[in-house]
């Protein structure tokens, strides 16, 4: 899973046409929001800035938006603004959430195809339901690469919708909703190129430069499999 931040970083400036994707799903997380105006956003692995440009699109105004990522790279791309505050921080560590002060009730959490890195799902929604009582998440989940993962014989490096939804339902009154995305390619070694740049799966990590040639030769299909949980919640901490 670290390495796949590590690609974050390395691919930040040519990201944005790596994202198809991850576009579609911010869009859709901002586009199924009822409210127009929120006092206090945060945003969890904000990247180059996907939530924030769908909330001005959908015109939807707030007084402050907390921008966390732990990629500085990633960081210096998201747009500025006076009611931005940009936060250089891990949501697997404790130390991210001393620098959130703000009233729960007044809060909002975002986190856009981000949190399927979270290193302990207990450890990071226990924390996340503690700081804001509204949530909006949308997380990748095992069935994305399925096929590539089934024809390589490993295993998804990302947690199973039971798994987040189990997880979520301790500290969360939520509802579920999965989607699907297809993405095709004219060709394998374009996919595997998206793949590698994307910094979505971590799993052909697991892989020989050998095993990925011979992979490129037997995978099935010409487009690749998404699959997202998109989460609507109520934190249940008092
Ligand atoms: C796939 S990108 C999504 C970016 C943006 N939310 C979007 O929808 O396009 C995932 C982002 O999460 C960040 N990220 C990954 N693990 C993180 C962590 N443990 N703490 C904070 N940010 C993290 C990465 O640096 C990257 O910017």
């Amino acid at each position: 899973m670290s390495n796949a931040m590590n690609e974050f970083s390395r691919f930040a400036h040519q990201y944005d046409q790596h994202n198809m994707i991850q576009a579609e799903v911010a869009k859709r997380l901002i586009s199924g929001l009822s409210t127009n105006h929120y006092r206090n956003i945060i945003d969890l692995g904000c990247g180059s800035g996907a939530v924030y440009h769908n909330i001005q699109e959908q015109k939807i105004s707030y007084d402050t938006f907390m921008a966390l990522d732990s990629s500085k790279e990633m960081l210096a791309i998201h747009p500025n603004d006076e009611k931005i505050q940009k936060i250089h921080a891990d949501f697997n560590t404790p130390e991210a959430y001393q620098h959130v002060s703000l009233k729960k009730e007044e809060a909002t959490l975002f986190s856009a195809s981000a949190l399927q890195w979270s290193k302990d799902l207990d450890f990071v929604f226990s924390h996340l339901a503690s700081l804001a009582r509204e949530a909006h998440f949308a997380i990748f989940t095992s069935g994305t690469f399925h096929t590539l993962h089934l024809t390589a014989g490993i295993e998804s490096p990302i947690y199973t919708k039971e798994q987040l939804q189990e997880v979520i339902e301790c500290y969360y009154k939520a509802t579920f909703t999965l989607q699907s995305y297809r993405l095709e390619f004219k060709t394998v070694r374009d996919m595997f190129r998206y793949i590698k740049k994307s910094g979505v799966s971590g799993g052909e990590k697991q892989l020989s430069y050998k095993q990925v040639k011979k992979l490129m030769e037997i995978y099935p299909l010409d487009y690749l499999e998404f699959e997202v949980l998109f989460v609507e919640a109520t934190s249940l901490a008092s």
